[in-house]
């Protein structure tokens, strides 16, 4: 990789300011005064920056509790965005594994670790994703069959997958619903093809990774080796 791709990769430094500090003598490569933004560099060669060793960027990966009114996207020009919420250099090489609605709120992945964003995000993964829904009339006993049997969503051709749903013993209008798939507006559409509205939405989980309890809405915390690895 090139020398001023690998430090602007690794730091918050643009090319143009790499340039510069190679102008001004405060690169240094394996010992030696850099002299080339286009000198080729590795992994495994020891780079400094005014003194400070630079290492190579590794893959991110954070969970995020999503506010309302927050956009998953990386811009946008009407509304705030789930980027907007993070504090990390390299913000435009960050994905957003899944996204949410704006109205929906709790857990958001984000990565720079494609692959691992596809292992969640591909059909093929049938990563299971539990929602909390709130809505506006009685959840009847009879949804979880039909979801559990495929629900035909207009403008699709095949139903859902089954899911599974579990309704709070304590309220007649909340239920937790498990999705193995993530089409757009999937549980607003789900509810509304049995005649009910959807009035909030939650994501509790995306499979083992559960959003942190301790983590209040609009915060990120990056996420642990185990929850990393959970995604296979
Ligand atoms: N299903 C929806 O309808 N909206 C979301 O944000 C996520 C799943």
């Amino acid at each position: 990789m090139r020398l001023d791709k690998f430090i602007s990769n690794s730091t918050d430094y643009s090319r143009t300011q790499v340039r510069r500090a190679i102008k001004m003598g405060q690169i240094t490569v394996n010992g030696h005064m850099a002299k080339s933004a286009s000198q080729n560099v590795n992994d495994d060669d020891h780079i400094s920056l005014e003194g400070q060793h630079i290492k190579p960027p590794g893959p991110r990966y954070f969970m995020l509790n999503k506010p309302l009114d927050y956009v998953c996207a990386n811009k946008d020009s009407e509304h705030s965005t789930v980027i907007d919420l993070l504090d990390e250099i390299r913000q435009d090489q960050l994905q957003i594994v899944g996204r949410l609605d704006i109205d929906t709120t709790g857990l958001v992945l984000i990565t720079d670790d494609g692959q691992w964003n596809h292992r969640i995000t591909s059909p093929r993964s049938q990563c299971d994703k539990v929602y909390h829904v709130t809505t506006s009339e009685p959840i009847e006993k009879s949804y979880a069959a039909q979801f559990e049997q495929g629900i035909q969503l207009e403008s699709e051709n095949k139903p859902t997958l089954p899911a599974f749903l579990s309704i709070d013993p304590n309220s007649e209008k909340q239920a937790a619903l498990t999705l193995r798939e993530g089409k757009y507006h999937q549980v607003k559409r789900m509810f509304a093809a049995l005649g009910n509205h959807v009035e909030a939405l939650h994501r509790h989980s995306i499979g083992a990774i559960e959003l942190d309890p301790n983590l209040p809405c609009g915060e990120y915390r990056p996420l642990t080796q185990a929850e990393i690895d959970s995604i296979q």
